[in-house]
């Protein structure tokens, strides 16, 4: 049953679009499981460039089905943009390569501007969202006050659910947050437009589908946004996103059971980054920081802000191989580490003057943890022209022994730019 599950293991925007995209080439179906329009995952092919926020990775491949299930926050207005300019590029030409599940929230123009006037009201605060909603839709999921996918395409529901969540959205917005209120009539009407453009991607049931494929042996590959350190309940709260990112949330996302799952690939860079407020232990002095952004294109795919940068952290990469349960990782961006005389890596934390290996879960700890590094040799030849492991200079192959030893866990796929060919193999996907 070859479920594979590809996870941000760092703060998200490790690369898990080019390795979805790479993998996809192989694929049967590629599903979306959580997140929404927060997520930018950018895949680049022949020097063309796409960013993509809530379709599947697996796009570009015509042969490949791809999914949004009912863990993702959609976005109506943000997926319509992106399916019309994926048409525009020729890509996404037959409508059944793309399903959207039913059962999948619906986020709304209230919820952005919630999102927005939250992050405003809390300043200093703010745990520096990406602006998209996904809280405030989040939440509505879990209030049980929704509106879901399926609701476009009743009018009477759809009408019923949005006066009701109208009603408490706007005394908030404009009581609390002295925002202006959202008027109902036009959103409705937009949605009304929106479900007849969307309607020939509409799934029932995504569940049903993606069993049957894992039954039939179809080889399915499970997206995720975001990252290990970004999860609701696992990350460094409360500066964190509001789903699930971890490898479970592709079983809980789709509503697959876990024993279907055959592999699952952490994904992370061969340093660190974040975007937003919060605990970052290897986070490098403004000099470096800046280095790395401008050589490694560090500005977020979704927002365009720049991203914080700091040195590989092996503590907190080996916390997420646990809790997702890793089988092997891809190790991105190797090239961007060239030209450093020397490369240091977090083997450990000191809190309080002790030396710990184990990531403190409480982010008021991790706060306050200094790393401990290891120095290895850099190298300075130019790696986004190498094709094969044995072509890296030894001081590169060096540093991706030294990670792997670390880790105790393979690493099976080393990038070196963000092209599909640039792409070295240490065991294919689907062997
Ligand atoms: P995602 O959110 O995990 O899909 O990652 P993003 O797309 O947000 O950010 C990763 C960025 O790094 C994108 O601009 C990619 O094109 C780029 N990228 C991916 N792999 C490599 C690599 O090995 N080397 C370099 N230089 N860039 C890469
Ligand atoms: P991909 O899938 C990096 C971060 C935001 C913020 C926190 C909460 O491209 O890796 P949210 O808008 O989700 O409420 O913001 O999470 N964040 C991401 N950082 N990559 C992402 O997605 C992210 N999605 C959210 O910057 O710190
Ligand atoms: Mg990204």
């Amino acid at each position: 049953m070859p479920g594979i599950i590809v996870v941000g293991a760092q703060w998200g925007d490790e690369g898990k679009g080019k390795v979805v995209d790479v993998f996809s080439a192989n694929a049967d179906l590629v599903v979306r499981y959580q997140g929404g329009a927060n997520a930018g995952h950018t895949l680049v092919v022949n020097g063309v460039k796409t960013v993509l926020h809530l379709i599947p990775s697996g796009v570009l491949h015509p042969k490949c089905m791809c999914m949004i299930a009912p863990g993702v926050v959609l976005d109506v207005e943000e997926v319509i943009k992106e399916i019309r300019d994926l048409k525009a590029a020729g890509v996404l030409t037959n409508p059944e390569q793309l399903r959207i599940s039913d059962q999948c929230t619906v986020l709304l123009s209230y919820h952005r501007k919630l999102d927005a006037a939250r992050e405003t009201a809390a300043g200093n605060e703010k745990i520096g969202t990406t602006g998209k909603g996904i809280g405030p839709a989040y939440e509505d999921r879990a209030a049980r006050k929704a509106v879901l996918f399926g609701d476009l395409f009743d009018r009477e529901r759809l009408k019923q659910k949005l006066e009701s969540s109208l009603k408490e959205k706007n005394f908030m917005l404009t009581k609390y947050y002295g925002e202006e209120a959202v008027d109902a009539e036009p959103l409705y009407a937009r949605l009304l437009e929106l479900a007849t453009e969307l309607e020939p991607y509409r799934s029932k049931d995504t569940s049903l589908v993606i069993h049957k494929a894992l039954k039939a042996g179809k080889k399915v590959l499970f997206e995720g946004a975001q990252g290990t350190m970004l999860d609701l309940l696992h990350g460094t709260y409360p500066f964190v996103t509001s789903s699930s990112t971890i490898s479970g949330s592709a079983c809980i996302g789709t509503g697959i059971g876990p024993g279907m799952m055959q592999k699952i690939i952490g994904i992370t860079k061969a340093y660190t980054t974040r975007v937003g407020s919060g605990p970052f232990p290897t986070e490098m002095n403004a000099e470096l920081s800046e280095r790395l952004r401008t050589e490694g294109g560090e500005f977020g795919a979704t927002t365009g802000r720049p991203r914080r940068c700091g040195w590989l952290d092996l503590v907190a990469l080996k916390y997420a191989i646990r809790v997702n349960g890793l089988t092997s990782l891809a190790l991105m961006k190797l090239d961007v580490l060239s030209g450093h005389e020397k490369i240091d890596v977090c083997t450990a934390y000191k809190l309080d003057g002790v030396e710990i290996k184990d990531l403190p879960v409480n982010s008021h700890d991790l706060e306050r943890v200094e790393p401990v590094y290891r120095s290895l040799a850099g190298w300075n030849e130019d790696l986004q022209q190498v094709r094969t492991i044995q072509d890296l200079p030894q001081a590169a192959r060096d540093f991706v022994q030294f990670v792997a030893t670390e880790i105790a866990t393979p690493i099976d796929v080393v990038s070196v730019g963000p092209g599909r060919e640039q792409t070295l193999w240490i065991k294919p996907l689907f062997a």
